[in-house]
């Protein structure tokens, strides 16, 4: 008979072993309910005395997943999680965790306050608040380095990423690993065996093994903050984590939890934290559309065809191989062909040689792709993607002749950067099945997909393309047809005000810098050396990036572009890039005196972009605030701890946003004035 202890925990008895099961889906997640739950079972487990021993696991999907991350921004109520962990540890009965699924966050804390833990083998472990700008504050970081020594739970925490249970077996943080279908019945065998064992419970708190090692290796800690520098770059969490590391090697258990719940709270209420959290939930709502019903029928897509095999259509094609559908690519020219699939193959040997995929699977891809020189071969593809190259003529071209081989139902998209997906519509009778899927360079890498809704694109066209990104392992932002969609439209100015920053006086490296300090992990000037500066167009006659390419400066992969690079790729501003500026500044008859400051630099390139944001939410171009945001880290690694654009104008605060455009001489967006002057906010 199972007895319920809240909503989500309830309890059931079998020969002296309680089965204490979590049942709030969709993960499980450890609310205010399940914490209840959890003391209620303790509670129970102490005070019965037919329980001799208990079982801890949850039902359907998964172990806890952690906390209950949508409770963070309504505010936690007691019990609280340490308090329920310390609880369970206390138990003078054993308690077995039986983990499957994701254990994490949270939810390895509660499996470190049970005195056993066994694991199906498809488990993963982790502690990944790091990725919320959080430190594990539910004793993780006290047990952790006790169970597995400060090194390899610094790496964990650090780093946020899951091990596999058989690692973690081997680690020592759980007991045993036993096969899927086997755990309950493994778990509750292992609560009988040590049920009748004399002595002491094994509690993680009370292990001294590893701290007493680690205390004798003084710069143990320093050693790992110089080796993983990269991870403490910009973020705040790491060090905190680091700092309570050192309080589980030197202080009693109780005392490094003091410092843990201190530490924990200053991040939870950082900004750092606050933005990461709305990420957090931004990319997991991209893929909603408030108005197309959840039951709109899909379109089945088995087969796929890619015009163009170029730089995208090489990466758009692969994205479809790597999940075993077949795709046809078509070119105008053997050529062209045979160095697209030459390109694509060599990729391929490349993740081979790093050892992430087998010479078989190579071949097996490869095997799913069969170049073309014929159009009508796409006549039974389920989608065809058109990359070729960005002109209307030549998509008119490839569209109306695309109508008259497509079959009926088969979905037809562009990969354009820029160009109007509605007149792109017009040239097929069948405007309803014509969408935008903007990948991003290169196309098998970048997590970013923007589906682009024409004018008349079906539900069931955008509804399918929302899931297909899914499918090929995107993050799909839906965007209305715009010049340059979300993610392109928002960093025009961007790019565009950091060359002129140049041109009117601040030096290349203090712009590339100012942007570096604020999180990205590279400056506007050195992006566009890093994309090619062949590949952006400016309007103006005489312009820097023109003048660049004229001199047959292309950026990193031809001579150079802003700056002069060395073997190992470090660049030193350019004397000729230094040059085509001052000719620019001759041209357009300015001094090239006005150098500004980091922060100016900083106001001056984001403000613009925040406005940009404003003016793309009010025309209904994204959805939401938090889509644009997603668009920014996905498509332009945004650094992810500033929340994206919108986010990030949120916590600097819209009336400083708002003046400084105005003091800039820049008219801000409708909205952006309306809710700073409301004391609103975008996310
Ligand atoms: N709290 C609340 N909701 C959560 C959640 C959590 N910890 N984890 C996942 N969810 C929700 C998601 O928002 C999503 O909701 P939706 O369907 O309404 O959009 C749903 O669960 C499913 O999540 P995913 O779409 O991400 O499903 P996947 O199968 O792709 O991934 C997962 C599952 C690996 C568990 C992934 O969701 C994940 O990584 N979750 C976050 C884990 C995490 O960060 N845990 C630490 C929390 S902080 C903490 O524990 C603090 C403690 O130390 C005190
Ligand atoms: P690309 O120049 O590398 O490749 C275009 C390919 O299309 C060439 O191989 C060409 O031979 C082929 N082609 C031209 N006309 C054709 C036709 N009628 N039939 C079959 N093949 C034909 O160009 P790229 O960079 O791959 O761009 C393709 C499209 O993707 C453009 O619309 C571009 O705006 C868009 N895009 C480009 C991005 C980039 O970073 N390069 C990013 C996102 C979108």
């Amino acid at each position: 008979m199972s007895e319920s202890l809240s909503e989500t925990v309830s309890l059931s008895v079998v020969d002296g072993i309680a089965t204490v099961l979590i049942d709030n889906p969709p993960v499980n997640a450890l609310g205010a309910t399940v914490r209840k739950g959890l003391v209620a079972a303790a509670e129970k487990i102490a005070s019965d005395t037919a329980i001799k021993a208990a079982v801890l696991t949850a039902k359907a999907r998964t172990f806890p997943a952690g906390a209950d991350i949508a409770e963070f921004a309504t505010g936690m109520t007691d019990p609280w999680l340490p308090e329920v962990v310390n609880t369970i540890e206390a138990l003078e009965k054993p308690v077995v965790a039986a983990i499957y699924g994701t254990a994490l966050g949270g939810g390895l804390e509660v499996a470190l306050g049970c005195h056993y833990r066994v694991a199906a083998a498809s488990a993963k472990l982790g502690v990944p608040e790091v990725q919320l700008g959080l430190l594990p504050g539910a004793g993780g970081t006290q047990r952790l380095p006790r169970i597995v020594g400060a090194e390899a739970a610094l790496q964990m925490m650090v780093t946020g990423k899951p091990i596999k249970a058989p690692l973690a077996e081997k680690m020592g943080l759980v007991d045993k690993v036993v096969a899927d279908d086997a755990l309950m019945d493994e778990a509750l065998a292992m609560a009988k065996a040590v049920m009748a064992k004399d002595g002491p419970l094994p509690r993680v708190s009370e292990m001294t093994e590893w701290t007493e090692k680690d205390r004798a290796d003084s710069d143990l800690l320093d050693k790992f903050r110089a080796e993983h520098g990269r991870m403490f770059r910009g973020v705040i969490a790491p060090d905190h984590i680091l700092e309570t590391v050192r309080a589980a090697i030197e202080l009693p258990f109780a005392e490094g939890m003091a410092v843990e719940n201190e530490r924990f709270m200053t991040l939870f209420a950082s900004d750092q934290s606050r933005a990461l959290r709305h990420v957090f939930f931004a990319m997991r709502e991209t893929a909603k559309v408030p108005d197309i019903a959840k039951d709109t029928p899909l379109i089945d897509v088995k087969s796929v065809g890619v015009i163009g095999a170029g730089t995208m259509g090489g990466g758009i094609a692969m994205c479809f191989a790597n999940i075993g559908i077949p795709v046809t690519i078509v070119e105008v020219k053997q050529e062209a062909l045979d160095r697209g699939l030459g390109v694509i193959r060599k990729n391929y040997e490349n993740t081979a040689k790093k050892g992430r995929m087998t010479a078989e699977d190579v071949e097996t891809r490869m095997g799913l792709l069969t170049g073309s020189l014929n159009m009508e071969d796409l006549g039974d593809k389920d989608l065809i993607i058109e990359a070729v190259f960005e002109s209307m003529e030549i998509k008119e071209k490839v569209f109306s002749r695309l109508d008259t081989i497509a079959k009926p139902g088969a979905i037809l998209a562009s990969n354009t950067s820029y160009l109007d997906i509605d007149h792109i519509a017009t040239f097929t009778s069948r405007p309803e099945m014509v969408l935008g899927l903007h990948f991003f360079s290169p196309a098998n890498v970048m997590p970013l997909l923007e589906i682009v809704r024409g004018e008349k694109s079906s539900d069931s066209v955008i509804a399918t393309g929302m899931k297909l990104a899914k499918a090929i392992r995107k993050t799909p932002v839906l965007a209305r047809v715009c010049d340059g969609f979300i993610a392109n439209r928002l960093m025009y100015p961007y790019i565009d005000l950091a060359i002129e920053m140049l041109v009117a006086g601040t030096p290349m490296q203090v712009i590339d810098s100012a942007m570096r300090d604020y999180g990205f992990a590279m400056g506007p000037l050195q992006m566009l050396d890093l994309v090619g500066l062949d590949v952006i167009t400016f309007p103006a006659e005489v312009n820097v990036t023109g003048e660049l390419v004229k001199l047959e400066r292309r950026g990193q992969k031809l001579n150079g572009g802003f700056y002069d690079y060395d073997e190992k790729r470090r660049g030193t501003p350019a004397p000729a890039a230094i040059d085509v500026v001052d000719k620019v500044r001759k041209h357009r008859g300015i001094a090239g005196d006005k150098e500004l400051s980091p922060e100016q630099v900083m106001a001056g390139l984001l403000y613009p972009v925040v406005n940009e944001g404003a003016k793309i939410l009010e025309e209904g171009i994204a959805m939401r605030a938090g889509d644009i945001d997603v668009a920014a880290i996905l498509g332009y690694n945004w650094p992810a701890y500033q929340g994206g654009p919108m986010c990030w104008a949120d916590i600097h605060g819209l009336p400083k946003i708002v003046a400084g455009l105005e003091a800039m001489g820049q008219k801000p967006a409708a909205l952006l004035k309306k809710l700073a002057s409301e004391g609103g906010s975008f996310t």
